[in-house]
């Protein structure tokens, strides 16, 4: 669009403002024109239509800087003529004249569509081509806006894209990787000498924190892109907490931190995705021994129509502030003395539980008798045991 008449400060030398009149009544018509006039005749290029059909014919036809709109015209009446016409010019600034003083009925027009509302037996010609000028002017902005906020969808899902088919061609030789470390530890390829075990330990330690990465990062972008789903199925949860945790059991041990399962129950069958349940529970275990002094307890409680599993530890705790924020991509607290982490893993541990209706929080771990001061953390999930 060109500039759009002056500036209402006398400058002269801009395209004049192509205006489109969209009134039925002869007598308002030339109220209109006459205020246009008085505001300036060379500031604009008039044209008429006495229908919302007329109005986008000539809509589609010429470029408009800005539609006056009456709204109750032949063919159409109300806020629907504010519509229709935003509709047929997405593109075009509307300033509806209307004999209704009416805030509400202004304010819905506003939501509607239009940039401004005035009420013709008030409006005169300073009050009209102001209105107009600054109707093209939020409209300008509006536009600007919406681009922009489409570039960065665009630019947002193309992020996505890229990165769940790089993260899908890394895993891949990692994956192989492990299978061929996997090889030459257990011997099949004959015997390594403690030099060479070391070494590749080390490789097979690397490649593996790798595939985690690679992993954390593909399912954040599916999280993301609303691709992730979950494969719903029945299992035991006390038995699937009960293998993880001695599986992690010499990790812990490794740091002189001791791992607990505490249940009451024999069972506790949910509905839930086994493998991505495991996940969420090695995040929050591998979370609690890297932070606990001496000891971690997992501890499962079936509570009504859910079940609340609490992984504490007593380590330096989650302060207060950060209580929300640590579940945010990539927050990483300050207390990271023992090790990188990328900052995902809570992330997608809140994930994984809302996919399955659920919620995790974290908080204090709670006060024991001979305790001298609160310390330690408590992440606790729960989710429906819809069995
Ligand atoms: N048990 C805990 N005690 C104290 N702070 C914790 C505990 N668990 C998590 N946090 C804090 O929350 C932050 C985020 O945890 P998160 O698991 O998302 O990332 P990470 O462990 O640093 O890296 P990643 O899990 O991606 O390898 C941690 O960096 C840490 O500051
Ligand atoms: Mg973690």
């Amino acid at each position: 669009m060109d500039s759009p008449g002056d500036d209402g400060e006398g400058r002269v030398g801009v395209a004049p403002v192509r205006v489109l009149v969209v009134e039925d009544k002869e007598r308002d018509v030339a109220q209109v024109v006459g205020m246009l006039n008085a505001y300036g005749s060379a500031r604009f290029d008039v044209r008429f239509a006495t229908t919302v059909g007329g109005a986008s014919a000539e809509l589609a036809k010429l470029d408009t800087d800005v539609v006056l709109l009456d709204l109750s015209l032949p063919d159409c009446s109300g806020l629907e003529t504010v519509q229709r016409v935003a509709v047929a010019a997405p593109g075009v600034a509307i300033v509806v004249l209307t004999g209704l003083a009416d805030l509400e009925r202004a304010m819905e027009a506003l939501r509607r569509g239009a940039q401004d509302y005035l009420i013709k037996n008030r409006a005169d010609s300073d009050l009209l081509g102001r209105a107009i000028c600054y109707a093209i002017e939020r409209k300008r902005v509006e536009q600007e806006r919406n681009e922009a906020l489409e570039r960065l969808r665009m630019a947002s899902r193309q992020k996505d894209e890229f990165l769940s088919t790089v993260s899908h061609d890394l895993r891949s030789p990692c994956t192989n990787i492990c299978v061929a470390t996997d090889i030459l530890l257990t011997g099949v390829a004959g015997e390594l000498s403690e030099d060479q075990r070391k070494v590749v330990e080390q490789i097979d330690r690397n490649v593996r924190r790798q595939v985690r990465l690679i992993s954390d990062l593909l399912d954040l972008s599916r999280m993301e892109s609303g691709t992730f789903s979950v494969l719903m199925g029945t299992f035991d949860l006390r038995r699937c907490l009960r293998q993880l945790v001695d599986e992690l059991a010499h990790v812990a041990g490794s740091r002189g931190v001791t791992l607990h399962l505490n249940c009451a129950e024999d069972s506790v069958p949910v509905v839930g995705d086994e493998d991505r349940l495991v996940q969420v529970f090695t995040n929050l275990m591998e979370n609690a021994i890297r932070f606990a002094e001496k000891e971690v307890s997992c501890t499962l409680q079936p509570s009504g129509a859910s079940v609340v599993v609490h992984v504490d530890d007593d380590g330096p705790g989650v302060p207060a502030e950060i209580r929300e924020r640590v579940f945010e991509r990539f927050f990483k607290g300050e207390n990271q003395a023992y090790r990188a982490g990328t900052g995902l893993g809570l992330t997608i541990v809140r994930g994984i539980v809302s996919h399955h209706g659920g919620t995790v929080g974290a908080g204090d771990r709670p006060w024991e008798s001979g305790d001298s001061a609160p310390h330690g953390a408590r992440f606790s999930v729960e989710i429906p045991i819809r069995s």
